[in-house]
């Protein structure tokens, strides 16, 4: 195995905020700790908590890297007393932080094996959008087969993931994206009903298909949206909000809709959650979907890589929401 350097490049942010810029910087190469594995990096997803990151509005975990990147994928160069036994395989999964650098620290719990035929670049896609779609559909949502599920941004990353995991599950799915080719991408992945919230009113186009209601609602545009859904909840029903897209305040919110659905309003993040709980969550995904993805029944969607010299390109398309599932840097 080559020689490993003391120093990497890594892209930093300069003057967080509005006017933020990314920059490469030399930064020492991370130690892994006993639970840790190192990672020549081959690839990075981008997601937009970097975004936020950048305008100083998302600040990573106590104690992690403040360099950018939340999930990575590469080559397993150096890990801690009893995970030898990783050293040299292509592995993906979430990071912290620090994934926008040429080498990068993972947790061996949050590691999975690249599946065969997989490019790094697509496996960098995977981890953070499957991984929050799994915990918001399964460890929360309870999804059954059956269920009617919405699942807002359809066409987005999480919205890509979610769909093709609720399939799975054999839910109904309902979509709602701004155009009609990111609805032709959800019905490619299954979604049964597609709706363009730019010509019609979500909540009334799909009382028209499923007057019973709806079982679980993915989020992450929350704001007006939340008082919009209550109404469309079956009894029990759930809005899981994952995002605040539209905003954090609920306008003219009348909770007796709520209550009379015995409905809940759950809301989850992934990054601050425990590493055990991650690696639980991995694991279970893995276990789940793992031979499904290593079979292409479900997969990422990926639109776009990009150089990592690039990444500021990059952050303007993603911050355009003219995306369709996942951008990627590649090193
Ligand atoms: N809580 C968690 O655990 C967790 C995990 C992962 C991601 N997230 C968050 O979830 C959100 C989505 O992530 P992602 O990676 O799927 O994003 P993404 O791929 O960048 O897609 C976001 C899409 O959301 C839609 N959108 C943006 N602003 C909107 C608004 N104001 N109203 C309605 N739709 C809007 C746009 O699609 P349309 O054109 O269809 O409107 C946009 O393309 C982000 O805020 C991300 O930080 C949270």
């Amino acid at each position: 195995m080559a020689t490993i350097p003391s120093m990497m490049q890594a892209i930093a942010v300069v003057n967080p905020g509005k006017d933020s810029k990314l920059v490469i910087e030399q930064r020492p190469l991370p130690q892994p700790g006993p639970e840790q594995l190192l990672i020549k990096v081959a690839a990075a997803g981008i997601n937009r908590a970097d975004l936020m990151q950048r305008r100083g509005a998302y600040p990573p975990p106590e104690g992690e890297s403040d360099i950018l990147g939340l999930e990575v994928a590469g080559v397993v160069i150096a890990a801690g007393p009893q995970h030898k036994s990783w050293l040299g395989k292509a592995v993906f999964g979430l990071v912290p932080g620090g994934g926008y650098a040429e080498y990068a620290l993972l947790h061996a719990g949050h590691a999975m094996v690249v599946p065969a035929g997989y490019s790094m670049a697509e496996v960098a896609a995977t981890a953070e959008v499957f991984l929050t779609a799994y915990q918001l559909l399964s460890s929360i949502g309870n999804s059954q087969p059956g269920q009617h599920v919405l699942i807002h941004a359809g066409a987005s990353g999480v919205g890509t993931a979610a769909v093709q995991l609720a399939k799975a599950i054999g839910c109904k799915v309902a979509v709602t994206t701004s155009s009609d080719d990111k609805l032709e991408l959800c019905q490619k992945l299954g979604a049964d009903i597609l709706i363009n919230y730019k010509d019609v009113a979500f909540e009334q186009e799909l009382s028209k298909h499923w007057p019973d209601g709806v079982d679980i609602i993915l989020d992450p545009v929350a704001g007006d949206y939340i008082r919009r859904e209550i109404p469309l909840l079956k009894m029990d029903g759930k809005i899981v909000i994952y995002a605040m897209m539209a905003g954090r305040d609920v306008p003219d919110l009348d909770m007796a809709p709520l209550f009379k659905r015995r409905g809940q309003i759950i809301c989850s993040t992934l990054r601050n959650r425990t590493n055990s709980y991650k690696t639980r969550l991995t694991q279970a995904f893995y276990q789940a979907y793992g031979q499904a993805l290593a079979q292409r029944q479900i997969q990422p969607v990926l639109q776009q890589q990009f150089h990592w010299h690039q990444a500021e390109q990059a952050h303007q398309l993603m911050a355009s929401n003219r995306t369709k599932g996942k951008l990627v840097l590649t090193f």
